[in-house]
């Protein structure tokens, strides 16, 4: 294996595409290839099994290329097949979680409202999260049913989707919420449309987590330790996608964009 082989980003959609951003802002220099299972999308709601079997079939495609490490860009699939990916691939696999752990430290007691889809929400490995850190009673947990099939369709400052971020955030208004987690790798897409429903609904702006900062320091933690950062000085990105041309068109554009 060498330092500039492929990293692989996996999502079902154009959601792992914030973490790819921010991956090549942080690490210019490597190479990636981006499979986006478009073909199957949502994964949110759709059973476990089939996550499962889904996102392995899409990752052995990038696995067989030769990949130095894989990111799982996609808290849905995370949920559902991270343990059986870990266990099949011999190289480095970084998961993404909802980063309920630094939104409940920041404030010791105000409410914390997690947008996931119904997938991640459902999943033992979100349950297994927040027994081990016991804030159940904090959470506002929001299975965001339909969400990441809006930010799909590309434009991230629709009316339908401030529309949508505004109904499932009036009905808490009167709590005192101190945090937002966007636990859907596609919500990162919309951040500005939840900031600004939120600074219009709730009384006290919350602050803003995003599980994509950490996996991404992971990533690099993992490289380091194994000497396998790339100093190639260039850095190109592969789309692959189980989808259509348009698919890879829009993924292609909001990549360069
Ligand atoms: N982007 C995915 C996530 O982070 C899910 C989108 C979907 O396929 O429903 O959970």
């Amino acid at each position: 294996m060498k330092k500039t082989d492929y990293i692989g980003f996996f999502d079902s959609g154009l959601g792992g595409l914030s973490v790819l951003k921010h991956a090549l802002q942080v690490f210019p220099e490597e190479n990636y290839i981006f499979f986006a299972d478009c073909g199957h999308f949502p994964y949110g709601e759709k059973t476990p099994e089939q996550v499962r079997e889904y996102s392995i079939a899409s990752c052995d495609r990038m696995y067989e290329k030769g990949i130095k490490a894989l990111v799982i860009a996609c808290n849905t699939a995370t949920s559902a097949a991270i343990h059986e990916m870990r266990e099949k691939y011999q190289i480095p696999v970084i998961s993404m979680e909802p980063a309920v752990k630094p939104a409940m430290e920041a404030d010791p007691t105000g409410k914390i409202i997690v947008m996931a889809t119904p997938g991640t929400i459902a999943s033992g490995r979100y349950k297994r999260l927040i027994d081990r850190l016991g804030c159940n009673d904090r959470l506002i947990n929001i299975p965001c049913k339909g969400l990441a099939d809006l930010v799909e369709k590309g434009d991230f400052e629709s009316e339908e989707i401030y529309g949508y971020i505004k109904d499932i955030f009036v009905p808490h208004a009167s709590e005192r919420v101190t945090g937002i987690v966007l636990g859907c790798t596609h919500y990162s897409f919309v951040r500005n449309a939840v900031e600004k429903t939120a600074a219009n609904v709730f009384k006290d702006m919350p602050e803003i987590y995003d599980g994509m900062y950490g996996t991404v320091r992971q990533l690099g933690n993992l490289l380091r330790k194994d000497d396998m950062l790339s100093e190639s000085g260039k850095s190109e990105v592969i789309v692959m996608t189980s989808g259509t041309e348009e698919d890879r068109k829009l993924i292609e554009y909001i990549l360069k964009k």
